[in-house]
């Protein structure tokens, strides 16, 4: 599968988002990764469509909307106005009815829909939405803050998630987010995840264009052998 790295907003400097937006454009990355918090479903509070909407309007990069917030259902139609090309909502932050109607909704709306998984919830929460989603993301860090160190004990989860897909949904991506960086992200390669969610290790580089590049040789190179 294609090798996809996504810089993720959060690690931006926000007093100068055009700019750090352009830097991620120019840095040979594939999405934006966008972390919207609701200060309920984690404990912090990121940011929300006052950001979100000027920001689609300047950029080409595709938006990968992480949702960390309790009631993403409300956002769906709001999402597709902006433009979003894919939206992630947890396992566990609705009931399985209202998950399996959002993820719906979310590509009736012409978007990826993505289903993650916490660290502390287990692959088979993913079994009654394994049909609908188009990305699956294991996080590899507690979801709520940039800057925090990469789980390694999250891979036996990844190959798990990866030989599901393969019997039910081969199509679909795994995304992992938290802490990679060019130390860890071919563990995460190697174990099955093709899209990467970069913050620190993006944003916060000398040279971001140099860290992206890396990043997706690092990738590769831990495929090939
Ligand atoms: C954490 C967010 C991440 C975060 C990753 O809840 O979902 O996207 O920005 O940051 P790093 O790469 O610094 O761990
Ligand atoms: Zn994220």
């Amino acid at each position: 599968m294609e090798i996809k790295i996504a810089p993720s907003l959060l690690a931006s400097d926000f007093l100068h988002l055009e700019s750090e937006i352009r830097r991620a454009e120019e840095s040979g990355a594939d999405l934006l990764h966008c972390d919207v918090m609701d200060g309920v479903y984690v404990p912090n509070i990121s940011f929300g469509f006052s950001v979100l909407e000027p920001l689609s309007k300047i950029t080409r990069l595709p938006l990968d909307v992480h949702m960390m917030t309790v009631c993403p259902d409300r956002y769906v139609e709001k999402l597709a106005m902006i433009g979003a090309a894919s939206v992630t909502i947890h396992t566990n932050a609705m009931d399985e009815e209202r998950t399996v109607r959002t993820l719906q909704a979310i590509r009736e709306a012409g978007m990826k829909a993505a289903a993650a998984l916490s660290p502390k919830r287990p692959a088979e929460e993913l079994v009654p939405f394994i049909g609908l989603v188009d990305m699956v993301l294991v996080m590899t860090v507690e979801p709520g803050f940039g800057g925090q160190s990469f789980m390694a004990d999250m891979m036996p989860k990844v190959r798990e998630v990866r030989r599901m897909l393969d019997r039910e949904n081969p199509a679909c991506e795994i995304q992992v987010d938290g802490g990679i960086a060019s130390a860890t992200i071919g563990q995460a390669a190697e174990a099955g995840a093709n899209v990467f969610v970069v913050g620190t290790a993006s944003f916060r580089a000398d040279s971001m264009a140099a860290a992206v590049s890396g990043l997706r040789r690092a990738a590769e190179d831990a495929l090939r052998v």
